[in-house]
């Protein structure tokens, strides 16, 4: 759990400080008042990145060189803080006063699910977000997941290193033995976790979309056969290609729906529903092994979506039992279950709403 948070020239914020309460806040305030930049920066405090892909450049505050962020989270009876900063020296991160080798040290102290008014492209997008989200669940859930993922990207690189630069049918099929190993290593944590997830996108997805839902792993290459014989048969292909074709790196989830339900996604609004259903679902299967509340971060959630969707999203949030951050133009558009901690953006400061 978050208890306070300070950005400083994070875009809009000079000097934005929170102390955030243990289950609702609400960040309100007028359009470009700073809300967005909030949320962006408590997000980068457990991900050392921008959630929109945004540069560094584009993150700190015009005029200025860096952008420091600080936040004190509890952990079991203790505190810790966290530390970012970044700008033209590049990223250093502390947890717990200590110097971080990765943006992992966040993640882990800190886990944390956005949805924003572009969580649709998790639908909507190419397979890239698809992986990245159970690679999400699988970091918090499976021990060894990030190690397995850093060790196949590294055997991907190496071989498509080696088709690119002509080599050998021999030398490239050296490559082979351990792609296949990480390949298999990482397909099977994947599954794992799909499977441990699966109860609950159906249920939340049930509850959002009112449709009976299926989710369905793509493991990177033809469902009836081996990696083994792909890499093989496909020798040829990749070569042409400089690389490789067939693998975990080309996984998807594929989401299973009826007829209606199939037309109704082409709606923007449908697509957010769906998308939040599963950020909820990898939260939930996140908080359930992980035993402590996570943070949800939600971007102006009314977006988009109809009265009723609204308030069928934020039921399934509140249901949750971790800690809410939401935006929204209004303080009274959001229903919370019991009254949020209410904040006011304004011209990129922040004031705390006794009311
Ligand atoms: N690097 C930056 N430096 C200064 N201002 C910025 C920077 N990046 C964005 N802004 C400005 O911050 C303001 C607030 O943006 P945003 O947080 O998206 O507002 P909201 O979500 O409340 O509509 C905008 O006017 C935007 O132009
Ligand atoms: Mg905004």
């Amino acid at each position: 759990m978050l208890l306070r948070f300070r950005a400083t020239d994070f875009r809009c914020l000079k000097k934005a400080e929170l102390e955030l309460g243990p289950r609702f806040n609400l960040i309100h305030g007028a359009n470009a008042s700073g809300k967005t930049s909030l949320l962006e920066a408590l997000a980068y405090l457990g991900r050392g990145k921008s959630f929109r892909g945004a540069t560094t450049a584009n993150l700190t505050r015009h005029g200025e060189n860096e952008f420091v962020l600080f936040g004190e989270i509890e952990q079991g009876a203790g505190r810790k803080t966290l530390g970012v900063r970044n700008g033209r020296e590049g990223l250093e991160v502390r947890v717990g006063g200590e110097a971080a080798a990765s943006a992992a040290a966040l993640a882990e102290a800190l886990p944390l699910q956005v949805i924003d008014p572009e969580v649709h492209n998790l639908i909507a997008g190419g397979p890239e977000l698809r992986r990245r989200f159970l690679d999400w669940v699988a970091f918090h859930v499976e021990h060894d997941h990030l190690q397995i993922w850093r060790r196949f990207r590294r055997a991907l690189k190496q071989r498509n290193a080696a088709l690119r630069s002509r080599a050998s049918e021999s030398t490239i099929r050296s490559w082979n033995t351990e792609f296949l190993k990480l390949a298999m290593d990482l397909d099977q944590s994947r599954r794992k976790v799909l499977d441990l997830t699966m109860e609950a996108l159906l249920a939340h997805g049930r509850l959002l979309l009112q449709s009976e839902l299926g989710f369905e792993y793509r493991q990177g290459w033809p469902s009836d056969s081996e990696l083994a014989e792909n890499l093989e048969s496909g020798i040829e292909r990749d070569r042409a290609l400089g690389a490789t074709q067939a693998g975990p790196h080309r996984a998807d989830i594929k989401v299973g729906c009826d007829e209606r339900q199939a037309r109704k996604l082409v709606s923007r609004g449908q697509q957010k529903l769906l998308a939040s259903a599963m950020i909820l679902a990898a939260t939930e299967t996140a908080q359930a092994a992980l035993q402590r509340p996570l943070l949800l971060l939600l971007d102006d959630p009314a977006a988009e979506l109809d009265r009723d969707s609204v308030t069928r999203l934020m039921g399934a949030v509140s249901g949750l039992g971790c800690q809410v951050v939401a935006t929204s133009l209004e303080p009274e558009a959001l229903r919370f279950p019991e009254p949020p901690r209410v904040f006011h953006v304004e011209q990129g400061g922040v004031s705390y709403d006794a009311h």
